[in-house]
């Protein structure tokens, strides 16, 4: 296993201006042959779909391709894989029309360390159909999402689990396979959002025991297209709002309009990225692509070390999250300066970071920093190398 970041990081040509992009965990850059991707697909006549002529077959090879790069992605049917512009829109959509199989008395879980994007989509078609919605907690010393609390929350009366395989904020990998266990056990079904998670390490959607999972391709090097993974049997089962005469068929049945088809094209393209991430990497694409990604991992976490031991050292910074298994993300507060100004100052020092809640609504109020401005984020992803996380540490040092 081999992970050259030099060579990675030539690939992005965004990366060459001169900042540390540690701002990845709000959306990554675009290697050059995403970029291509895209350009070509325009620059060869693109149709929409389903037409008689070549530039509108190359419009559905497209979305073929897309459907197989995904499902190759994270252990998936391409049958199985459902576009659409982004994972918030997505939910929302699978969201009502899970929430028309549900009465009164049901019940969702929710946990308090999602994305709010995997829990108001939940929430609100909850309250519609008269379910109500049962919360996980997180221990805010740790930031762990213990898994033992499901076995009391699920009952014969939950139709659905939502709960993130990372959290965007403070990194958290729940024990995902446990939680979707008991869901199963209880007859529920599973949502699992793994928008924060893929971009970090292999995927498979078998061993998650997910049963809709979700993904966003602007967090792993592709535009802004988003999927959900599910199997092709259980999306059949289903029965989402839709025009008269747009195609019923599974996964079409839940894809509203027409697609982006050229960003379509860029999803296969960084998915192919993504598997010659580690050059040595042989075999079936998906054999490339969790090698690759078990190589980024394992760069990012030793990066992630010194950035971690770096803000540690520091004694005007705190750190949030501890939990043992987390991606190389890290969120923190400096004495004496809201996080706006932080973030504000590393910008001046050329270093990307985001300040804020970033979404982790119930989070940042379940850690007490949600009324004063929350923390800093600075994520890392598999084309930060260590020059990226000195700067950071330097200016941050400069706070002190
Ligand atoms: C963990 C997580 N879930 C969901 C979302 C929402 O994704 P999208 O922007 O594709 O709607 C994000 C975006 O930052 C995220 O980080």
């Amino acid at each position: 296993m081999t992970f050259d970041v030099g060579r990675v990081r030539a690939a992005y040509p965004a990366l060459a201006d001169g900042y540390a992009y540690l701002d990845g965990a709000a959306g990554t850059q675009l290697p050059v042959t995403v970029i291509d991707a895209i350009g070509d697909a325009y620059r060869a006549g693109l149709g929409n779909a389903g037409g008689a002529f070549p530039a509108s077959a190359r419009a559905g090879q497209i979305t073929e391709r897309c459907r197989e790069a995904v499902a190759d992605l994270v252990g998936g049917e391409p049958a199985g894989v459902v576009l659409g512009p982004n994972m918030t829109t997505l939910t929302y959509r699978i969201a009502a029309a899970l929430a028309g199989t549900w009465a009164a008395g049901d019940e969702v879980v929710v946990s308090r360390l999602d994305h709010d994007a995997n829990v108001r989509p939940w929430v609100q078609a909850a309250r519609r159909a008269g379910a109500s919605v049962r919360w996980a907690e997180v221990d805010p010393a740790t930031g762990e999402l213990p898994a033992a609390q499901y076995a009391s929350l699920v009952t014969e009366r939950t139709r659905l689990v939502a709960v993130t395989a990372a959290s965007n904020a403070i990194g958290t990998r729940p024990d995902v396979a446990a939680i979707t266990g008991l869901a199963r056990q209880a007859g529920a079904l599973s949502y699992v959002d793994g928008v924060h998670a893929t971009p970090h390490g292999p995927v498979d959607i078998g061993t998650l025991g997910a049963d809709f999972y979700v993904t966003s391709a602007y967090k792993w090097s592709g535009p802004h297209i988003g999927a959900v993974i599910a199997d092709p049997a259980l999306l059949g089962s289903l029965r989402p709002d839709k025009l008269l005469p747009s195609p019923d068929t599974v996964p079409e049945r839940f894809e509203l309009g027409t697609p982006a088809f050229a960003d379509l094209a860029g999803v296969a393209a960084a998915v192919d990225h993504l598997a010659g991430l580690d050059d040595s990497a042989t075999g079936s694409r998906r054999e490339r692509i969790l090698a690759s990604m078990a190589a980024a991992e394992r760069h990012e976490q030793e990066l992630f070390g010194t950035l971690l031991g770096g803000l540690d050292g520091m004694r005007h910074v705190t750190s949030y999250g501890k939990a043992a298994r987390r991606t190389a993300t890290a969120y923190f507060t400096v004495a004496g300066m809201t996080p706006q100004r932080v973030a504000e100052h590393l910008a001046s020092r050329r270093v990307n970071v985001w300040n804020g809640h970033n979404y982790a609504w119930e989070l940042t109020g379940a850690l007490g920093i949600r009324d004063s401005g929350c923390a800093v984020r600075a994520g890392l992803v598999h084309y930060n190398d260590v020059s990226d996380v000195s700067r950071l540490l330097e200016a941050v040092a400069e706070l002190g």
